[in-house]
């Protein structure tokens, strides 16, 4: 699926959407440069999801935990140095509880670890701003 938003407001009506159709248990990988809009979008996904407080990049902690409806696992791994930071940020056992939503930020930096089973969501800014977000679902 391929949709392109023109403005936050856009793409809020497209995360809150997506904040819908979400079970606990999912993993949704974001990609895209940066700047692209990761972050912004999982905000407004723990927003729809009942949490009222700040999400912010957790660039130097790699976790945020937000508490909504269910649970709100917030990776970004764009500053992982090796594969044993990535066990101890607690990926592999939040992935292993199924437990909540996880989002991660720079999937790339983690493939090993991530289950096959996840939602794809990419993102690419356009030369007008907009961003065209491509989402895929592995089975
Ligand atoms: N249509 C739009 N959709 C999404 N974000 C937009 C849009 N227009 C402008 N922006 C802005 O782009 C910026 C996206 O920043 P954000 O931190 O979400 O990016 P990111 O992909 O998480 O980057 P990083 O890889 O550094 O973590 C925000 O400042 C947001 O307000
Ligand atoms: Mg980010």
């Amino acid at each position: 699926m391929e949709t392109v938003v023109s403005n936050l407001q856009d793409f809020n009506n497209f995360a809150v959407d997506f904040a819908k159709r979400l079970k606990p248990g999912d993993v949704v990988l974001l990609t895209g440069d940066l700047g692209a809009g990761k972050t912004t979008f999982v905000k407004f996904v723990a927003r729809e999801l009942g949490f009222e407080g700040l999400v912010t990049s957790p660039t130097f902690t790699l976790l945020n935990e937000y508490s909504g409806k269910m649970p709100i696992y917030h990776f970004d791994m764009y500053r992982l140095k090796s594969g044993a930071e990535a066990i101890e940020s607690g990926l592999d056992e939040i992935l292993k509880s199924g437990e909540g939503v996880c989002f991660v930020e720079w999937p790339q930096k983690v493939a090993g670890i991530l289950p096959s089973k996840n939602i794809m969501l990419d993102i690419t800014v356009l030369p007008d701003n907009s961003r065209k977000i491509k989402v895929s679902k592995t089975q």
